[in-house]
């Protein structure tokens, strides 16, 4: 590369701190796929003989399986996996190998590689958010009867369904996945042919190219081509939502595998122990989950960042969009796997979320809506049973605790009926809208989610 115009050697000190191939050999396989696909338009254009490209073939494809087995000798001096690959071709070729490079530059391979690896990996993520999806069904449809409060401000605010809220997971997970889904078809898209910013006098036929790597679509512009990274921010920002899901789905779990809370357990196999404290038992999964999240922020800024500031087309920068991004796949897809695996062995401790759901101070909404239902505006009904709140809590008594006397001196409206509203089933029962947590919608939506994601 340094032949022809340099004088004298790159310094070492540069060399260290301009390296790649330590990040980017992991595209080798990526990297090979797009010189495969380049040396099929350039043997179709005439520049290489069916001879050289065979001989492309047969040594890309054995350079491959070697650095698949390990025996590869990567070379930091060689800067990237591209120059590497390519050194190596032609160290066993000979011109053939020298030939590949013709209308091609560094910066629509990368492009290239970046582009075949965010699809690959968007379609591995996908995979594993249908299965958290599925481990989160399996435990809905095995707990559907368990009752719990529905919190807001962490406060007991009304009864759901421990199903209802594990399907409100599954919807988050889904837009997650059509989150990935969108991205990896703006990520569809052949950059090869670009070149390194104008195309090249050598005109080769990118259609053949893009089908035979599977690209939808050829990009447009070439200047545009080597200059976008945008496929590669939107998988960061749709793996750092995954990540922002997993984190706040970690803490409700947390919570509840406290003494105070005790709704669920962790099984052995994913708690850890303490040094010190011999009883302890920690929810270390679900921390490290809400831990590396901040992780998948920060990968997300750091390309943004690096992009904001750059004039169009390609720039050495670009580099450095590699190790978040292959940092936030690695980190969502074990995270997803742990969850997945996760899930399955929580213990539910129904009894504690049944008694915590029994709270009469849950059906307060519910008492206001029984006077409403008897004709009273909703806000003086609303005024009404916060006397009746203000008042059993002076007394130290539940809401259900107060005589039908004392609840019609508030309201003329209250009858014997009143005692049935204190019930958490017959609470969830009338609660038929679309999207409320009524036993029958919520088997309806665990029939509907058994259907798409088909288990
Ligand atoms: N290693 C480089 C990268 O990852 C490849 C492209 C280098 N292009 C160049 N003109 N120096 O972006």
């Amino acid at each position: 590369m340094r032949k022809g115009r340099f004088d004298e050697p790159a310094s070492e000190t540069a060399q260290l701190f301009s390296e790649s191939v330590s990040i980017d050999r992991r595209l080798y396989h990526y990297d090979i796929q797009g010189s495969l696909a380049h040396a099929a338009a350039l043997a179709a254009a005439g520049i290489l003989s069916k001879e050289e490209h065979e001989q492309i073939k047969a040594a890309l494809t054995v350079i491959e399986a070697e650095i698949a087995a390990g025996d590869f000798r990567w070379e930091r001096a060689l800067e990237d996996v591209h120059m590497n690959v390519e050194v190596a071709l032609t160290k066993r070729i000979g011109a053939a190998g020298a030939k590949l490079h013709t209308a091609r530059s560094r910066n629509d391979q990368v492009a290239l590689d970046l582009r075949l690896y965010v699809k690959a990996e968007a379609a591995e993520v996908c995979a594993r958010l249908r299965a958290m999806q599925t481990a989160l069904l399996v435990l809905a449809e095995q707990h559907q009867n368990v009752v719990m409060p529905g919190y807001t401000h962490l406060q007991r605010a009304q009864p759901i369904s421990f199903a209802h809220y594990l399907l409100a997971q599954i919807e988050a997970l889904e837009r997650d996945y059509s989150r990935i889904f969108a991205g990896a078809e703006r990520a569809d898209v052949l950059p090869l042919g670009s070149g390194a910013i104008a195309g090249s006098t050598i005109v080769l036929d990118r259609e053949l190219i893009a089908r035979q790597l599977g690209f939808a679509k050829l990009s447009q512009n070439s200047l545009d081509a080597v200059s976008d990274r945008d496929f590669a921010c939107e998988f960061l920002f749709g793996l750092a939502m995954i990540g922002l899901h997993l984190s706040r789905l970690s803490e409700d779990l947390i919570l509840w595998s406290t003494s105070e809370f005790g709704f669920i357990t962790f099984s052995d196999a994913f708690s850890t122990g303490s040094s010190l404290m011999p009883q302890k038992k920690n929810p270390d999964m679900a921390e490290l989950t809400r831990g590396k999240t901040g992780r998948l922020y920060g990968n997300l800024m750091a390309l943004l960042t690096t992009m904001k500031g750059l004039p169009a087309s390609y720039n050495r920068d670009l580099q450095e969009d590699k190790r978040p991004l292959f940092d936030s796949v690695d980190t969502v897809r074990q995270a997803l796997d742990v969850f997945a695996a996760m899930l399955p062995e929580l213990t539910i401790n129904a009894a504690r979320m049944e008694m915590a759901a029994n709270d009469p101070n849950l059906f307060a909404t519910d008492l206001a809506e029984y006077l409403v239902k008897k004709g009273m505006p909703f806000r003086e009904a609303h005024e009404a049973v916060g006397k009746l709140v203000a008042r059993a809590t002076a007394a130290r008594v539940t809401l259900s605790n107060l005589s039908l006397g004392e609840m019609q001196e508030v309201s003329r409206l209250f009858e014997e009926d009143v005692s049935g509203i204190f019930d958490v089933r017959s609470s969830l029962q009338k609660r038929t809208a679309i999207g409320a947590p009524a036993p029958e919608n919520v088997s309806a939506q665990i029939a509907r989610w058994k259907s798409l994601l088909v288990c």
